[in-house]
């Protein structure tokens, strides 16, 4: 069913219940977005919202802009592999994430987009990540170390945050030091501090997104007296068409690469484990079939859509699959949707590590597709093997409730416990 400007869900039409939602009071996106069950479980939602999509959110609601649900495969992928329409110069009234500028590639459009990811995508390549992999081994089994005779730890808190935020300062070249630093303020731009309250949000992104732009003009002004080795060095000397990035270029860049790089793979590893701690023949499979780990990383990012959707907006009026878009429309991209969606891939409701082929929308797609995934692919693949080999056996603790937060899903605590 397509729903069109006569049936969507606005204030004071007939309700349309999303797993017992009013929509028409509150809308859908809104309310869906506060709902702890679409935090925890999203597939149901997904399912909901295929069904009756896509939908356009219109309500009269100050601050608020409408917004295009979008959810099943085709129309997911007809609106990523678009730009031209469907623009990434999002932000406003999409909750603004501290930033002064355009985030550099996330938010820039064709055809200025092609020369940002020219110049970043070879220092993102397969092979430069692989050299990376034996230091991220090392990095995964001290971590390990900390908490294996202990038989249980809290896996968000001891692997799942400070891995991929280590292995990214060690990537840029930057002090291990500033660890808490950055955890800081990334928590700050992209949770606003969990602050309950929107403003008090909005200011602590503000704040957060002044100390990081501070951060990296302190480290650009002493790489620029003395060079020293990692990517934030590499990209003062980077250029395009012979010419360099200028310092608001390289801050836009490292910005974006504090939103993008560091909790995603938090994410992740937080959805993997939790599944797997759950599913014991999964784990079983892993244990003793390693090289079946590729496949388990491909089909978790599938089944579990860390990053649950995507941002963009309409540059002209045009509709999808029947439902109106109008020009200046936000539109909430749900990939987790498109990835769980049986018009678009087979078996999509069973996780199969034997698949043939496993398109899916995990990492995004189209021209903005994920610069990092294969450092992602290669942490994950690297987390997997290691702590299977040392940690076989694991469930979560007995009665916890796990609390998990929307669209970028990460479990606050995932207490897990060994067995041998
Ligand atoms: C499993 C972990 C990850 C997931 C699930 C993920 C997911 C995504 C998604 C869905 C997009 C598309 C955004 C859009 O279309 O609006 C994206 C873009 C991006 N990601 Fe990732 N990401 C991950 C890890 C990383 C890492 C480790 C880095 C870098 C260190 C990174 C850097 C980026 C950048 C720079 C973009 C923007 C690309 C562009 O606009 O051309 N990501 N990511």
């Amino acid at each position: 069913m397509t729903r069109t400007d006569a049936d969507q869900p606005t204030a004071g039409a007939e309700a349309k219940d999303v797993q017992g939602i009013d929509a028409s009071r509150d809308g859908w996106s809104f309310n869906m977005m506060l709902d702890p069950r679409f935090a925890s479980d999203p597939r149901p939602f997904y399912a909901d919202l295929r069904d009756g999509c896509p939908v356009r959110d219109d309500l009269d609601v100050p601050g608020h802009k409408p917004t295009v649900l979008v959810s099943r495969f085709q129309d997911v992928e007809q609106t990523l592999r678009n730009p031209q329409q469907f623009s990434s110069r999002f932000g406003e009234g999409m909750g603004g994430l501290g930033n002064d500028r355009p985030l550099i590639p996330l938010q820039i459009d064709p055809p200025d987009h092609k020369k940002y990811r020219v110049l970043l995508d070879p220092f993102f390549a397969p092979r430069k990540m692989a050299l990376l992999e034996p230091d991220v081994a090392v990095l995964v089994n001290q971590m390990i170390d900390g908490f294996a005779d202990r038989g249980e730890c809290d896996f968000t808190a001891e692997f799942a945050v400070p891995l991929p935020c280590t292995v990214f300062l060690r990537l840029m070249g930057l002090p291990l030091e500033d660890l808490d630093f950055f955890l800081r303020i990334k928590d700050g731009i992209i949770r606003g501090n969990r602050e309950p309250d929107l403003l008090r949000q909005a200011e602590a992104r503000a704040s957060a997104g002044r100390q990081c732009y501070e951060y990296f003009e302190r480290h650009l002004d002493e790489l620029e007296r003395e060079k020293r080795p990692g990517l934030l060095g590499d990209l003062l000397d980077a250029e395009v068409d012979g010419i360099r990035l200028t310092r608001d270029e390289i801050l836009d860049i490292c910005y974006l690469m504090i939103i993008a790089g560091l909790d995603t793979v938090t994410d992740s590893l937080c959805c993997f484990w939790s599944h797997l701690a759950s599913h014991p023949a999964h784990r079983q499979r892993i244990v003793e079939e390693p090289e079946v780990i590729p496949a388990v990383v491909e089909e978790l990012l599938r089944w579990e859509s860390p990053v649950s959707g995507v941002a963009r907006m309409a540059t002209e009026d045009t509709d999808l699959s029947g439902c109106p878009v109008r020009k200046g429309d936000n539109l909430l991209v749900f990939v987790g949707a498109a990835n769980t969606d049986p018009e678009g891939i087979p078996d999509a409701d069973k996780v199969d590590f034997d698949r043939a082929t496993n398109k899916h929308y995990a990492f995004g797609g189209g021209i903005h597709r994920c610069l990092g995934s294969h450092l992602a692919r290669m942490e994950l693949r690297v987390a997997l093997r290691e702590w299977h080999r040392r940690i076989p056996e694991y469930t979560l603790e007995e009665g916890c409730e796990l609390v998990w937060t929307p669209m970028l899903r990460a479990c606050e605590r995932l207490p897990l416990v060994f067995s041998s």
